[in-house]
């Protein structure tokens, strides 16, 4: 993906500079042969079994054209809101190939969602299971669903994107009991038809482990909705959570040994309690978009504190990248410019946010900087785009597709124009009179 060409970082084969000065920075740079590459490693380590499916769940980067990959790549898709659902559909994604997901949907997000013919929902709560079956029953047509269940698992991660664990907003608890009395509240109401099961234990992990003790735990609890309801269940969705490489430390399992680890587990498991071999689900969202982005920034003011530290400030921060001011996330960085030259100072990389935690990395060894430089973060693929804010109402960057040499807009940046485009003003307030506005004050 990365090159080094004279000193310049080359991505997708093409010069970060250029990209810089044609697009503006800050830019999000998506390579696309790194996404198409991920969705290929994710079907073919799943190949061999007999029933499985890959979704991709859209909250960690979704907008239409890396929609359209997905799709061209043959993946189903995980939604959680109205509005992936919206641009899924938008860009002709196969209903059928949708799951939508979501602690709290609305009324009208089930509905749109029935009435485009999703292929399933995923549920999380018994109030979820009655509004479906009202919808449904009201339609004269079946809806199909997944249960989530909180199987009480703890996966290394970020405490704050743990979701697995008892003590969660998301799903149905199996500790409780919980989960196997919405199993039976599912099979008694009409018009809804339970296909199995659904868990997500959380996100960077970087180990197989707990993935297979999510797999034992969930066919262990199939096996006791059999015995107690009579129902052999025949989806198991085992959720998303791969993780990638951030910073040096993280050394994630392939995506090969990942599946491979889940399969070997899932079929010793099905024979050992003489379970019929469930349809695999996984649902991959930052291993396959996260390392295939890139941030480019320029640098401006740089502060040294003799003996305390140096910030060097970006154009962009927290509101394009919010994820080490809400979990302490760790990146890496570059000069683009200054690729591969030795480092001569460390710095801590801060936004332009109003915020002192507007921080995007800290203790980052860089080669001597300048005013003007090109920092390229990154691993940042995955929740920056997605998670991104007008915080201080600063435009959201742009997006651009690379690859093969080839750069192409993806999403464009976005202007003071669109920031005031959803204002309001009651008349009583009167229209006011635009000041004069200098033609350079544009982002
Ligand atoms: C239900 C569910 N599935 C899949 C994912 C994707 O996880 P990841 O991006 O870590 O693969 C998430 C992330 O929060 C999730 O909540």
């Amino acid at each position: 993906m990365f090159e080094q060409r004279n000193g310049i970082l080359f991505i997708g084969g093409c010069s970060s500079l250029d990209l810089a000065a044609s697009f503006g920075t800050p830019l999000y740079v998506m390579d696309e042969t790194v996404i198409r590459e991920n969705c290929r490693s994710y079907l073919a380590a799943f190949a061999a079994y007999p029933a499985a499916e890959v979704l991709y769940a859209s909250k960690a980067c979704m907008n239409r054209s890396i929609c359209r990959i997905i799709e061209e790549e043959g993946l189903s898709l995980d939604v959680v809101s109205g509005g992936e659902l919206h641009t899924a559909l938008a860009v002709g994604y196969p209903p059928q190939r949708i799951y939508f997901h979501g602690s709290n949907k609305t009324l009208a997000e089930m509905e749109y969602a029935l009435e485009a013919g999703i292929g399933c929902f995923v549920v999380d709560s018994g109030r979820e299971l009655n509004l479906l079956s009202g919808l449904a029953s009201r339609r004269g047509r079946a809806a199909r669903l997944l249960l989530r269940v909180t199987p009480g698992i703890e996966a290394h991660t970020h405490e704050f994107i743990r979701t697995g664990q008892l003590d969660s907003k998301f799903g149905f608890p199996l500790a409780t009991g919980q989960a196997m009395e919405a199993v039976e509240q599912a099979l008694r109401l009409p018009f809804l038809e339970l296909a199995g099961v659904h868990c997500h234990i959380g996100s960077q992990i970087l180990d197989t482990e707990p993935f297979v003790l999510a797999a034992e735990v969930m066919l262990d609890f199939l096996a006791q909705v059999r015995a107690k309801t009579g129902s052999a269940l025949t989806v198991l969705d085992l959720g998303g959570g791969l993780g990638i490489h951030y910073v040096d430390e993280d050394d994630p399992p392939t995506i090969a040994a990942y599946a491979a680890s889940i399969v070997a587990k899932v079929r010793e498991k099905t024979e050992a309690l003489g379970l019929p071999t469930p349809r695999l689900l996984v649902e991959p969202g930052r291993s396959i978009v996260g390392e295939a982005g890139v941030t480019l920034y320029s640098v401006g003011t740089i502060k040294e504190i003799p003996g305390v530290r140096t910030y060097l400030s970006v154009d962009g921060g927290m509101g394009d990248n919010p994820r080490h001011a809400l979990y302490g996330s760790r990146y890496r960085a570059l000069l683009a410019n200054k690729a591969g030259f030795a480092p001569r100072m460390r710095v801590t990389v801060a936004g332009r946010h109003c915020e002192s935690g507007d921080i995007l990395i800290r203790n980052l060894e860089l080669p001597a900087a300048a005013e003007g430089d090109i920092l390229a973060v990154l691993a940042t693929g995955a929740y920056n785009y997605s998670m991104s804010s007008n915080y201080n109402r600063f435009p959201r960057p742009a997006m651009v597709l690379v690859g093969g040499g080839r750069a192409e807009l993806i999403v464009r940046r976005e202007t003071y124009a669109d920031l005031e485009a959803l204002d309001l003003v009651p008349d009583r307030l009167g229209a006011g009179r635009p000041t004069a506005l200098p033609a350079a004050g544009e982002e």
